[in-house]
């Protein structure tokens, strides 16, 4: 982003301007050619920060310098201050998480955000939320990002854009850039170049007197750390836990449900009863290999992608040096369906004008092309390998398509065990995804698949080993072990209601005075997933567990779901909730259970308490607000 006053581009306006920067928490002079914006991300899981890279790649075809940044990265309250640069403009992709509340990276921010009473300065903002209706809050992150700045006297070049990640994220995106340009255009005066063509961000460099001591072999942040381990562990660090136990937790039906046990004795992780545990998959072997296969590439080659802007704070996409079999393996998401600047930049390699075209269609804002997209990539799931195999004369340079793919992300587990009784060991407790995709392949989710084939001892006497960090949540159970808890969890959603059990169980054994401990259950059959029935029925009958509730979905001809029971327990419930304290908990899916469950505690809320339906909503906001309704869900 910076250039060098001996490096000044005329650019569009034909001369070069000096500038401040934001980098690294720093204002400091650069030189620029024309408008200069910077994204900002607020991004947990990639998405946002790819968005932010995409818009800041656009802004070269506009003659305006670009920067992704990292809000952690830098000292926002510096904010005010982008006004000293000519034709500045600071854009926002924010994602929302939990009730409304900003990513790790953006917390810092929002709280600036909110304590500040700063001027600034018709400071140019622009921002795009990212968020997923299913969820109650939705995209409140991004919602209160666009207020914030205009109450603080920022100036909006540009309207919120609001992606939903139930629908089409992509699309929401790409329609919101396709009105985002124009109006920056007419702000600043400025042209699109007319230049469509792709612009490479990264060269790419054989290491010469390659030193294999060198080289990522899949660590996420310093070299060799799998081989040395040093706490503390977290996302850049995670620490290589050995798999104590992996078993089935069903013993019929098509699914496959597990349970896993991460040794992480010696590592000084410590954990809480409803935190996450995040773990680094590793993709398919097979895929890998076809990719490589299909690009004529050979994968051991030993490869560095740099930044060609050499300020810039991001020097590779991921750890470089490395191959492209770790790349492919390690760092690079190869199978969520490609988004559409990966097909517009691929289009390029197509020798077929056909398939050029449809690449390009597919990545324009034109509605047959958004059409198409949603068909043949979205619907059909097409990853980037079905991609390459279904248009044959389509055959990238594998830098370029390395380049292109967004980084694989760490997923997120509930933890099936409680930090106090079981200090040395991080359980899972999940659902192994896999489906036929509508073109006839089989879709293998990436990390449940690499879980289920991790064996505890391999043939060779080695520990299969887990990359994982822990981190923390909001979902706790209450400070005062008398406070009675209602625990509501569907499926895999059980998954942190164990480590509570656990947790009241020890507290009883130390002698407390534990509240009653109620579980609400539900799973499709009896005698197939109904998981940890025997742990649950000790628990039972120890008195831990004060009452058990299980609602199987397919074990009759009419749903039963969990709400159907709540509701017929309503009298005790309310008692519990308006007159004991009661500290309600819920697990599992967010799209539509979250949602039901609610309604029916809305629905006991005026059935027994006498409330109206607006006066029933308010009852459970104010809990929630409390930390007595707490939602731990995911889709
Ligand atoms: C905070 C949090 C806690 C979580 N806790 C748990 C937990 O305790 N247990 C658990 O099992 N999971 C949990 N998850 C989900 C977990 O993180 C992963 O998303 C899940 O295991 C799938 O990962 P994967 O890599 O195997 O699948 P991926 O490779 O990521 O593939 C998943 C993709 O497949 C799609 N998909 C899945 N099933 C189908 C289907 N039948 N038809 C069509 N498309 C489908 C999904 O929409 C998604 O796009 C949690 C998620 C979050 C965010
Ligand atoms: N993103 C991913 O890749 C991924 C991977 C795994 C799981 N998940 C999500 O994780 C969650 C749990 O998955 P799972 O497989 O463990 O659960 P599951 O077995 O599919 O469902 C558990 C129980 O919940 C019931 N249920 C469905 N809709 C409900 C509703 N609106 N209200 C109350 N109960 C309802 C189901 O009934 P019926 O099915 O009989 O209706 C079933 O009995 C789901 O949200 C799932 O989508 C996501
Ligand atoms: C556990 C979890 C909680 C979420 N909570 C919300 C929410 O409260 N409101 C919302 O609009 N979106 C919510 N989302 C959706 C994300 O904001 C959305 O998927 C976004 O694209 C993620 O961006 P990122 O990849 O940059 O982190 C949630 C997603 C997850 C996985």
């Amino acid at each position: 982003v910076l250039s060098r006053p001996d490096q000044v581009n005329s650019g569009i306006l034909g001369q070069g301007v000096s500038c401040w920067v934001f980098f690294h928490g720093l204002f400091y002079v650069g030189y620029f050619y024309v408008g200069n914006m910077v994204v900002f991300y607020g991004s947990q899981t990639g998405t946002a920060e790819e968005f932010c890279g995409r818009l800041a790649k656009d802004a070269q075809r506009y003659g305006m310098s670009g920067m992704s940044a990292d809000l952690e990265e830098n000292d926002m309250s510096e904010l005010p201050r982008l006004v000293e640069i000519d034709n500045s403009l600071a854009v926002f992709c924010m994602a929302t998480y939990g009730e409304g509340d900003p990513t790790d990276n953006a917390q810092d921010f929002y709280d600036w955000m909110q304590e500040t009473d700063e001027e600034l300065n018709r400071v140019n903002f622009a921002v795009f939320g990212l968020g997923n209706k299913t969820y109650e809050h939705f995209n409140a992150m991004g919602k209160y990002t666009d207020k914030r700045l205009e109450e603080l006297g920022g100036r909006r070049i540009y309207d919120l854009g609001m992606g939903d990640d139930d629908g089409n994220l992509e699309e929401d995106f790409v329609s919101w850039k396709e009105q985002f340009w124009p109006a920056v255009c007419e702000h600043f005066g400025v042209e699109a170049t007319g230049d469509d063509t792709s612009i490479r961000q990264y060269e790419l460099v054989f290491p010469t007197d390659i030193n294999m001591n060198k080289v990522y072999t899949g660590e996420m942040g310093r070299l060799k750390s799998f081989e040395t381990q040093k706490p503390p562990f977290d996302a850049k660090n995670p620490y290589l836990a050995t798999v104590a136990v992996n078993r089935q937790l069903n013993q019929a039906g098509d699914r496959h449900l597990m349970h896993l046990e991460l040794d992480i004795s010696g590592s000084q992780i410590r954990y809480d009863s409803g935190d996450h545990v995040a773990v680094y998959p590793m993709n398919d072997v097979s895929i890998v290999n076809r990719i490589g296969q299909i690009l004529d590439a050979d994968l051991d080659t030993v490869i560095s992608l740099n930044n060609l802007d050499e300020e810039s704070n991001k020097k590779h996409p991921f750890p470089c040096p490395t191959t492209y079999r770790t790349a492919l393996t390690h760092y690079l998401d190869i199978t969520n369906p490609p988004r559409t600047n990966v097909l517009f930049e691929l289009a390029q390699y197509a020798t077929d004008p056909k398939d050029q075209d449809i690449l390009r269609k597919m990545a324009s804002a034109s509605p047959e092309g958004k059409g198409l997209y949603q068909s043949w990539v979205l619907d059909a799931q097409r990853n980037i390998l079905a991609v390459l195999e279904d248009m044959p004369s389509l055959h990238p340079a594998i830098d370029h398509l390395c380049e292109l793919l967004p980084r694989l992300q760490a997923r997120y587990y509930s933890i099936a065990s409680s930090g106090k009784v079981y200090s040395n060991m991080v359980s899972i407790c999940a659902v192994v995804v896999e489906f036929q995709t509508s073109t006839g392949r089989s879709f293998k989710g990436v990390a449940t698949n690499w879980l289920k084939n991790k064996v505890v001892v391999t043939d060779n006497g080695h520990k299969a080993t887990v990359p994982m960090y822990v981190r923390k949540s909001q979902f706790r159970l209450p400070f005062k072990a008398s406070n009675p808890v209602v625990m509501i969890g569907l499926g895999t959603g059980i998954a942190p209601f164990m480590g509570f059990l656990q947790e009241r169980g020890w507290m009883k054994e130390q002698g407390k005075d534990v509240g009653e401990t109620i579980l609400y259950f539900g799973c499709r059959h009896r005698n197939q997933d109904f998981m940890y029935q025997q742990e649950l029925e000790e628990f039972e009958k120890v008195g831990v567990l004060t009452q058990l509730n299980v609602a199987f979905s397919r074990d009759q001809e009419e749903k039963v779901y969990v709400q159907h029971l709540l509701k017929k327990n309503n009298e005790h419930l309310w008692k519990l909730i308006h007159t004991d304290n009661a500290h309600i908990y819920i697990c599992g899916d967010a799209r539509n259970m979250a949602r039901d469950v609610q309604n029916a505690f809305y629905d006991i809320a005026e059935e027994v308490g006498g409330l109206t339906h607006t006066q029933a909503v308010v009852y459970i906001k104010k809990l929630m607000t409390k930390g007595r309704y707490a939602q731990d869900v995911w889709s």
